[in-house]
């Protein structure tokens, strides 16, 4: 449908019946919908019966499962959306303040931000623009498709109205719900998903800036073995590198790479390298000589390579809105995967820069974009999304047989599909316990289903409580990393002795033991975009009260957990929803909604189960290198019927699986049948204080104890 307001050109497209693209180009723009962000490429199928417009001036709105939703109470050429009586905002990305975005002012715009950052900072080091709302639990979203500096005034300027300002053209998406589950389905269809990581990938991983040769990287992953801390990744930062250049080895520090990697592997360990995207200056370096003979760096606007300040000194800076200069760094990662290195962590791609301290490229440098030239302000948010393009699609080519495995810490709306996010330089603080919270519910509001933070806090010392505590935390994060920076007290699992040591063991056996019901969920994800780490609202929108549950969630759809967050603490409110919950480690049952308070000492955190979700579990591991063929469904018997899917394959690559429903109602439990070629691991049933039975092979329905 075009529409002419004025000399204003508007443009609506039913992608799907529930997906709808409006493009808005004042005169003498462009009519422009490139995108890094979308991957929808099918013919627009859907039905415009659900879009409805007032003329003169123009206004849209829609209409589907029974309400009319994001309607312009403006003329269409500024972005300005009525508030619905009760809507309620969500979502916006990686965000520290809390759950609850109405009434705030959100900027979207990358930054690295300063040591010690607080809730008062509103963006961080990815942007996506994206917002789910909800009235009266029927939820809707819309993402307006720009990567450069977007702002979003939800209500807070005028608490009747979602205004918009970034750029005079602008592109954006509405989804129609009407639960949060399909606004989530509709936006990463739109955007994309996940792809399933391998499951190394969910294993425990340790990491500091500060491991500074191979032999402190072999006594740290031996400690974890020696101690018996299940521990599946160990990291290079930017110490393993030749005087920071990226993709080289230091040869007195690490002078057998791929030796000192095999050796690691021989033991469990997968390695994963940094790489940063300011490659250093220098005529006797082969990558940079390479990359400026190809003419693959972005420009100033005179026309001369783009040069800065990083960690090697003077650099200069890929321009990965180039497909070539992506192929091409992708090819750069040779060194390291012949090394042996399993994965990729893209760093300081926002990108961060040190002249001036902590700033980022100026707007008027030039990306030629292989012939497309664009300015960096057009195009900063993508930038981290498109190194980590680059990276991935490398990995792919360089390893057709293994699933890529990259982390970035900048980004944009569709990041998810290129690489997972870690949240960057988070605090050894108790409020950054706290924050990462809802900074990963948003995140996983927003298409970010594969998230985490720094366990243990990146900046200043961490102890032995905190460790603990973020642990009890971290182990339920779909990444689960411990990283710190340079300079502070050592924080691995065992640094601080016991009892603090004993907890970390516990917690890290638990998150072996729940493997499979993570690996499911990465499925889920990958199959829906549903996040792992959700909200609660995520699951019970018809319930207020979970609107501001800010400080716990769920991991999935039958955990519920609620972190202690203060030292000191062994207890702390919990709000359970609808529906029977069982207490993970006393197995009392609870009927929600309820709001309890929860006794959860070190190493008891507070996770309730819902009521006849079968939860599979493996018995503890030292590392996901030691796959068992058989699984324990545990289920908290209560009222009602839960299905839930079981997801198995061989951990790797691009095999078979085996994907069943599993149905239990507390009496009986019963498979629905197998989909995929991957053998099926063996089932037990553990009824939580009624018994174990084991299940017959071939059997479709077992009596329970
Ligand atoms: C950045 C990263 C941090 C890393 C450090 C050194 O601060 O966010 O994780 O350790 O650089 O590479």
């Amino acid at each position: 449908m075009i529409l002419r307001d004025g000399t204003t050109r508007v443009e609506v497209t039913a992608l799907t019946d529930d997906i709808f693209r409006v493009g808005v180009f004042p005169e003498g723009m462009p009519v422009e919908y490139r995108s890094e962000a979308v991957v929808f490429d099918r013919q627009p199928s859907g039905d415009l019966s659900r879009v409805r417009v007032q003329h003169d001036p123009v206004r849209i709105a829609f209409e589907a499962h029974g309400r009319v939703f994001a309607a312009d109470d403006a003329g269409v050429e500024r972005f300005s959306k009525a508030r619905a009586e009760g809507e309620r905002y969500f979502g916006c990305g990686e965000r520290t303040a809390g759950l609850e975005k109405t009434g705030s002012h959100q900027v979207f715009w990358n930054v690295d931000p300063p040591e010690g950052h607080t809730a008062s900072f509103n963006n961080l080091y990815t942007s996506i623009p994206f917002v789910l709302s909800l009235v009266d639990g029927r939820a809707h979203g819309l993402f307006l498709d720009y990567p450069g500096r977007v702002e979003f005034d939800l209500a807070k300027a005028d608490p009747d109205r979602f205004t918009a300002v970034g750029t005079d053209a602008f592109v954006y998406y509405v989804f129609a719900g009407p639960t949060p589950r399909d606004v989530l389905a509709q936006y990463t269809e739109l955007t994309g998903r996940i792809s399933l990581p391998p499951l190394w990938a969910l294993g425990n991983q340790q990491s500091k800036w500060g491991y500074e040769d191979a032999d402190e990287v072999r006594a740290i992953a031996r400690g974890h073995r020696e101690r018996g801390i299940p521990c599946d990744v160990v990291y290079l930062d930017i110490d393993h590198m030749d005087g920071y250049r990226v993709f080289t080895f230091d040869p007195q520090r690490f002078p057998d790479p791929a030796g000192f990697v095999a050796e690691l592997e021989a033991d469990g360990f997968k390695v994963v390298c940094i790489t940063d995207p300011g490659v250093k200056v220098d005529e006797d370096y082969g990558v940079y000589v390479s990359g400026r003979e190809r003419d693959l760096y972005c420009k100033t606007k005179r026309g001369t390579e783009y040069r800065n300040v990083v960690w090697p000194g003077l650099c200069a800076f890929p321009d990965f809105t180039n497909p070539e200069a992506r192929e091409w760094w992708g090819d750069q990662q040779a060194p390291l995967v012949e090394a042996g290195v399993a994965g990729v962590w893209c760093d300081m791609d926002e990108p961060a820069l040190f002249v001036p301290d902590q700033s980022t490229m100026p707007g008027d440098v030039v990306h030629p974009g292989g012939g497309e030239p664009r300015y960096h302000q057009d195009v900063h948010n993508l930038y981290g999304s498109l190194m980590a393009r680059a990276a991935r699609t490398g990995l792919e080519r360089l390893r057709p047989d293994k699933r890529p495995f990259v982390i970035t810490r900048a980004g944009y709306a569709g990041l998810q599909r290129d690489a997972l996010q870690w949240t960057g330089d988070n605090s050894s603080w108790w409020e950054h316990l706290w924050m990462s919270m809802p900074q990963l519910q948003n995140l996983g509001l927003s298409g970010v289903s594969f998230c985490g933070v720094d366990v243990g806090g990146f900046f200043g010392d961490s102890n032995g409580e905190l460790l603990a505590r973020w642990t009890e935390f971290g182990i339920f994060q779909p990444f689960c990393r411990n990283h710190s920076c340079k300079g502070t007290v050592p924080q691995e699992p065992w640094a601080f002795g016991e009892p603090w040591e004993a907890v970390c063991r516990e917690m890290l056996e638990l998150r072996m033991r729940l493997l499979p019901y993570l690996y499911g969920l990465f499925d889920e994800a990958a199959r829906t975009g549903a996040p792992i780490l959700r909200p609660l609202l995520f699951e019970y929108p018809d319930d207020p009260v979970t609107y501001s549950a800010d400080d716990e969630f769920l991991v999935g759809d039958a955990l519920l957990v609620a972190p202690i967050t203060r030292p000191g603490i062994e207890h702390r409110h919990v709000y359970l929803p609808a529906g029977t919950w069982g207490q993970w480690w006393t197995g009392e049952r609870i009927q929600g909604p309820a709001h309890v308070l929860a006794h959860a000492p070190l190493g008891k955190p507070a996770i309730y189960a819902r009521a006849n979700a079968a939860i599979p579990l493996w018995p503890v591991l030292q590392h996901t290198g030691e796959l068992p063929d058989e699984l324990t469904l545990r289920v908290f018997g209560g009222e009602g019927s839960v299905t839930r899917s079981l997801y198995e394959d061989a951990g790797d690559g691009y095999g078979p699986y085996a994907r069943r429903t599993v149905t239990c109602d507390g009496r009986t439990l019963k498979l629905g049948p197998c989909e995929g070629d991957y053998v099926p691991s063996r089932l037990r049933v553990e009824v939580v204080g009624r018994g174990v039975v084991e299940v017959p092979d071939g059997a479709f329905e077992i009596t329970l104890p």
